[in-house]
């Protein structure tokens, strides 16, 4: 079994046993204790096999039916019609919310579900597996997520068995502001399809604004599903017979999420870097009373900011709109104003391909259309990631309508801040690290929609919509003597505050060691008041720090882990976590390279040896990156 199936098979069957005396029901119970759910469905469809025959035998007149081969087969693809496993390789969450919601569906229209994440998963049960449902999100570079790595390696080694009996489907779950749009969706969908398994209903790619294909695929394979098993049971007159096993529980999604968000009120806003920092950070402290909502230490906060004021304006301005323009908002057919809209539901920072697109086509503009054409992909992204929806509208000002301009808008998606604070330490507050995203391009001001909505627009007593987001792939070690290295530059610090903070509190013994870095000293050393006084009180065993402008020379956390080699290699072999948390693009990979390069050295280990080494702590929860 893959999962946490509860094999309770045999105390629920002696508990009701129907037509059964008592003692036959503990005589077939004690035959099926211990039986695992292959087991038990193929004991269910050899019974229904005997069952059928002796309804013949008894009464139903000989027909060509009693040549056809033995019904066991038949019951028991029934039996396997009518089960699913449901996968999610998920990040940030967002997967693993709609396996969860598809794998409750189901279980109401009576499919038998195992619902589990892929790091959870044996891959020697795929080819047992008859019904595969993928939801697969990417990150990094068009990688898949940390939890699905392992299941999207073995699917595109060598290793990996035909799966000829295999039916399933993906939802890819993506960002098409990035390169390799749902490039991990896409390669499962191929690659179980090249291994021989046939698709139930097409991939679906996913952008930001996932709720409505999400729902729709879902309804689509679970109708498909039904179809099969329709035809089935049409063709097979024994009862289905439903192996009584009982499926893990759901975790039930918090009370508050992303479309139910608990309106937080501002406790604290300040920021934390020096005045002349290039890269100002704010500290902000929200207040969670009432809201029902915990956290653990790892965890990320969702905020669905409102974009800034200042912005919208500027958007309404170069549309030549006045902002009372009616535009429908939600699905419920309801209509606001177009200010409104730009305000709170629609994206105008981030600018997409789709975006460029759709406005090149309603402007007609031959230098947009001219752009989209060009075979250099990279130079697009370049071109793209500089750029803010309003720098294109600035840039090919075009007679469009406001209100269609609004309509090739995407929904505006919560931005998720790594908790600053353990819950111990804090009761009912929320602690967030914020960088300010603000930059001067192209003659104008610029903002990031979350950072200035949390650093600037919002001010103490506000409320801020939030909402958990649970990480259980970046949690500190269950057993408070494990020593923990934690490698957290910039804002990527945040949760290592939480986590030094609750060791604290639960007076965990483990040493905690923290890797930080910023620009400068005197601007960028972020809470570091706190870190001095920790690593007064023993708190902290070690705290280096790398700022990289200080001196000619760049010098990086990965420098500090170097020059530390032998010690760090000592902690490992002692049994430490590594923690990193922070940039993804250079500071996740360089960190990576420094953490081999150091158990080659040190353990005397060849570079292949070295990746085994990492590889194994990372299977064990022992090497945890959250980095963005
Ligand atoms: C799991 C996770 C944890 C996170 N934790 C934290 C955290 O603790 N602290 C934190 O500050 N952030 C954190 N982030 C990042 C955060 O979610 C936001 O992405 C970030 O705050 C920017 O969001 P924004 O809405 O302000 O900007 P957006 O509105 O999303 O971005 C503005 C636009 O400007 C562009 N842009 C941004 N900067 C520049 C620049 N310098 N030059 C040119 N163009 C630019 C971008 O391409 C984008 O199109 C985390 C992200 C994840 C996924
Ligand atoms: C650091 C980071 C990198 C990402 N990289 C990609 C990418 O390369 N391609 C893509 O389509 N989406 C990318 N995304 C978007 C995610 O796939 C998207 O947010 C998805 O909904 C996350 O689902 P999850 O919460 O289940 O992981 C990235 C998101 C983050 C935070």
């Amino acid at each position: 079994v893959q999962f946490d199936i509860m094999a309770s098979t045999s105390r629920a069957f002696a508990a009701n046993h129907g037509p059964l005396d008592a003692a036959q029901a503990g005589a077939v119970a004690a035959a099926l204790n211990g039986l695992n759910a292959e087991q038990l469905t193929w004991v269910s469809g050899y019974l229904a096999g005997l069952a059928a025959r002796q309804t013949g035998a008894a009464g139903a007149p000989a027909s060509a039916a009693d040549e056809q081969p033995s019904p066991a087969p038949a019951a028991a693809a029934l039996a396997s019609a009518q089960r699913m496993t449901v996968l999610y390789g998920s990040q940030t969450g967002n997967g693993r919310a709609i396996a969860e919601e598809l794998a409750e569906q189901a279980r109401s229209r009576g499919f038998e579900v195992v619902l589990g994440g892929m790091a959870d998963y044996r891959v020697s049960a795929l080819q047992r597996e008859h019904n595969l449902l993928v939801v697969v999100s990417t990150h990094g570079e068009g990688e898949p997520p940390d939890d699905a790595e392992s299941l999207h390696a073995f699917l595109a080694s060598r290793r990996a068995p035909r799966l000829d009996q295999l039916h399933y489907s993906v939802l890819a779950l993506g960002d098409s502001s990035y390169e390799h749009f749902c490039q991990t969706g896409r390669d499962f969908d191929q690659r179980l399809a090249a291994l021989g398994a046939t698709r139930l209903h097409a991939l679906v790619e996913c952008d930001v604004d996932y709720d409505d294909p999400a729902a729709q695929w879902s309804q689509g394979v679970l109708d498909e599903m039904e179809q099969r098993l329709g035809a089935l049971r049409a063709s097979q007159p024994a009862a289905p017979v439903r192996p009584s096993v009982q499926l893990r529980a759901v975790d039930t999604a918090q009370r508050h999420g992303k479309t139910h968000p608990f309106p937080a009120p501002v406790l604290a806003c300040q920021p934390i870097t020096g005045r002349g920092s290039g890269w100002p950070v704010h500290h902000v402290e929200l207040l969670l009373e009432g809201s029902g909502m915990d956290y653990l230490p790892g965890d990320a906060l969702g905020v669905l900011p409102h974009n800034p004021p200042p912005l919208v304006d500027a958007v309404l301005a170069v549309l030549g709109a006045a902002g009372d323009e009616p535009v429908p908002r939600g699905k419920e057919g309801r209509t606001g104003t177009l200010h409104e809209a730009l305000s709170r539901e629609l994206e105008i920072t981030v600018l997409t391909r789709k975006f460029v697109e759709q406005y090149a086509q309603a402007t007609g503009s031959a230098a947009l259309i001219e752009r989209l054409a060009s075979d250099d992909r990279s130079a697009f992204n370049a071109w793209l990631g500089e750029r803010q929806i309003i720098d294109v509208l600035r840039e090919h000002p075009g007679e469009v309508e406001p209100v269609r301009v609004a309509g090739m808008l995407r929904t505006l998606t919560p931005r998720l801040y790594s908790i600053a604070s353990s819950p111990l330490a804090n009761p009912d507050e929320v602690h967030l690290t914020v960088a300010k995203v603000h930059y001067q391009a192209f003659g104008y001001e610029h903002y990031g929609a979350a950072s200035t909505y949390l650093t600037h627009t919002v001010g103490e007593g506000d409320q801020v919509p939030v909402y958990v987001q649970p990480n259980e792939r970046f949690r500190l070690p269950a057993d408070g003597d494990v020593p923990i290295i934690m490698v957290g530059p910039g804002t990527g610090v945040a949760p290592f505050r939480a986590f030094v903070e609750h060791r604290r509190e639960t007076g965990a013994s483990g040493r905690n060691w923290l890797f930080f870095g910023g620009r400068h000293f005197d601007t960028d050393f972020l809470y570091q008041l706190e870190w001095l006084r920790y690593l007064k009180q023993g708190t902290l065993a070690r705290l280096d720090v790398a700022f990289s402008r200080d001196q000619s020379e760049k010098c990086y956390v990965q420098h500090r882990m170097q020059e530390r080699s032998r010690e760090l290699f000592t902690w490992l072999e002692d049994g430490a976590h590594v923690y990193v948390c922070g940039d993804a693009s250079r500071m996740a990979g360089d960190v990576h390279q420094a953490l081999l390069g150091i158990i080659a050295r040190e353990g005397g280990y060849s570079g292949e040896q070295a990746g085994e080494y990492l590889q194994d702590m990372k299977r064990i929860g022992r090497y945890q990156r959250d980095v963005y």
